[in-house]
């Protein structure tokens, strides 16, 4: 099944390639005049610019051709050789027809499945999450189904902080603190007691802060670390109950964004493959010494600016962050061999992929390009600068999320469904608005674009936000369940009016904006259809009053028309991480 976007520009591309003309012209493109036509193509200028012809008169031989094309009720020459197509009614009612038969809503497929792996989320033990690994999250959820919704095999892993310096720190941290901690760390020996969530979270900031000043304490931290990696008994047990501790935190968290993860590995689980990544680095002779640090250069000709080398060992002997990226690489390759790893994590870490990447390459653990770096700019406050809470910190994604639920209850009882709710439907809605509110908000932009925290602005139920798309889509529900009630279904879709046709085209359009979603790997082209969809249906359920149809055949396929929205509104907000509710 294929969208009338690409139908028409094969046909085109034909019309091009019969005048001896390269079809790659033909490509067109939904008009922007949608009251003089629904598509347009521009190729008779391009065309005619390389053949040195003139473009209306080539426009007038690509129109020739496509004259008695029954699919096109007009097509004409506009401007200096643009050219203009109006599809008949007939062809629109049979693609609408298609769309609504498709249990996938028009959505495509990909011709040939990959393997592909979404490294997102990125946790650490012990820091808390901040608005960067919402980011992460929300873009690589998002990634991840649309993948796996096309066809792809999809591994989403967490890729946890487990295993770097910040371990050392808080082995060093509990020592201090207490001297039962202290004795399971140095002798292996008792139990750990109290020593939870809230523990970890008062004691890392403290030891993170002490260690920028206070040398000794670093290097205590640094010694840890490396004996920690190198499988001191009590450290690793220390470690173990860090890692638990805070894993089952981290999960409740990301379970209230609808974030779920297929593996939940760790940097931990690449260290044992480190022995034979330094062997396979010695083999290639890449590694090399470099003031007592084993690092592999990464230069290549033609470099605009000097990439320092990663760094594999440092001088105390740890396994570095990179260290262990460059390490997963290979256990990935052993255990789920992928054609694709994307890696969705903040721009600002640009650097750090592109060392890994090179490194991967150069030692053959990963084919050229199959590797790929998705950053993301900040969520910034007012100021423009990364948000922090009112006093100065990051802001901590539970608390983001508890405040978007407290905006959210509060626009449910604006909008008075604090009295039409059960307490537990209200809450579940209030649930909905939230994390609609916080995900759209930041998938409808680019993710390389940064953009501005306004809560007040993203749980609006008006204007391009979550709510409003949920809020739109309730309304759908709320008319397939009334037209149930008074017995009316849904029948065979006829186009006829401007407001169906707009319906029927922007539907044709979900497979445009996946397959760009896709390439560019960028939800943003998903949450731009789904708010055209939800406007080209305001617009169709203004102009054609359902229930109120006067005949029947009209109401049944002006009720197929509002399922098949509904259905496919639905596919596309499930793919950006988006549920909907049944009343608000
Ligand atoms: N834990 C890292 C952080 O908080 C992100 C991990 C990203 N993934 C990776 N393979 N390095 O910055």
């Amino acid at each position: 099944m294929s969208d009338l976007k690409r139908v028409l520009g094969e046909a085109v591309g034909a019309a091009f390639a019969a005048e001896g003309l390269s079809a790659d012209h033909g490509r067109v493109t939904v008009s922007d005049r949608p009251d003089l036509a629904d598509f347009q193509s521009n190729g008779a200028l391009a065309a005619a610019k390389a053949a040195g012809r003139n473009p209306r008169e080539i426009a007038a031989k690509v129109v020739e051709h496509l004259k008695s094309d029954p699919r096109l009720a007009s097509i004409e020459i506009a401007g200096p050789g643009f050219v203009n197509m109006r599809l008949t009614g007939e062809a629109l009612t049979e693609r609408a027809r298609q769309i609504a038969a498709d249990p996938r809503a028009g959505a495509p497929a990909v011709e040939q499945p990959r393997r592909v792996l979404v490294d997102y989320g990125g946790p650490n033990v012990a820091k808390p999450m901040h608005v960067g690994h919402l980011r992460s999250s929300i873009i690589g959820e998002s990634l991840k189904r649309l993948f796996r919704f096309l066809g792809d095999e999809v591994v989403g892993d967490a890729h946890f902080g487990d295993w770097g310096f910040q371990m050392g720190l808080l082995i060093v941290a509990a020592s201090d603190e207490n001297p039962a901690w202290a004795r399971v760390a140095e002798q292996d020996e008792g139990e750990i007691e109290d020593l939870g969530l809230d523990v970890l979270d008062r004691l890392y900031p403290m030891a993170a802060g002490r260690a920028k000043e206070d040398k000794d304490y670093r290097d205590r931290a640094r010694r840890a670390t490396a004996e920690l990696q190198s499988g001191k008994p009590g450290y690793l047990r220390l470690w173990r109950h860090f890692v638990e501790v805070s894993r089952t935190a981290l999960k409740r968290e990301f379970a209230a964004l609808g974030v779920e993860f297929d593996l939940w590995k760790g940097e931990s689980d690449a260290d044992p493959l480190i022995p034979q990544m330094v062997e396979d680095l010695k083999a290639k002779g890449l590694l090399v010494e470099d003031q007592g640090a084993q690092i592999v250069r990464i230069n290549r000709e033609g470099d605009k600016r000097e990439l320092p080398p990663l760094l594999v060992i440092s001088s105390e002997g740890s396994a570095m962050y990179g260290t262990t990226d460059l390490a997963t690489v290979l256990d990935r390759r052993r255990s789920f061999d992928p054609h694709l790893i994307l890696y969705v994590v903040d721009q600002r870490q640009a650097d750090h992929f592109e060392q890994v990447f090179r490194a991967s390459y150069l030692v053959g653990y990963a084919e050229e390009g199959s590797l790929e770096h998705l950053g993301f700019g900040t969520m910034n406050g007012p100021d423009g600068k990364p948000f922090k809470t009112r006093e100065g910190g990051v802001l901590k994604l539970h608390d983001l999320i508890e405040m978007a639920r407290e905006k959210a209850r509060q626009r449910l009882h604006e909008a008075g469904l604090g009295a039409e709710l059960s307490p537990e439907d209200f809450e579940g809605t209030a649930d909905k608005v939230a994390v609609a509110a916080i995900k759209f908000a930041d998938l409808q932009n680019f993710r390389g674009t940064s953009y501005i925290f306004d809560l007040d602005r993203f749980t609006s139920f008006e204007g391009k936000t979550g709510p409003y798309l949920l809020y739109q889509s309730v309304r759908i529900k709320s008319l397939l369940r009334k037209a149930e009630g008074e017995g009316h279904a849904a029948g065979p879709i006829v186009i006829d009016e401007a407001a169906e046709r707009e319906l029927a085209l922007t539907l044709d359009a979900i497979d445009a904006a996946m397959t760009e979603a896709y390439a560019k790997r960028a939800p943003n082209f998903l949450a731009e259809h789904a708010y055209r969809l939800s406007q080209s249906f305001s617009k169709f359920y203004a102009a054609c009053p359902v229930l109120a149809a006067p005949t029947p055949q009209l109401r049944a396929s002006l009720l197929a028309l509002a399922q098949t929205t509904l259905r496919q509104m639905e596919t596309v907000l499930a793919l950006l991480g988006i549920a909907t509710p049944e009343r608000m």
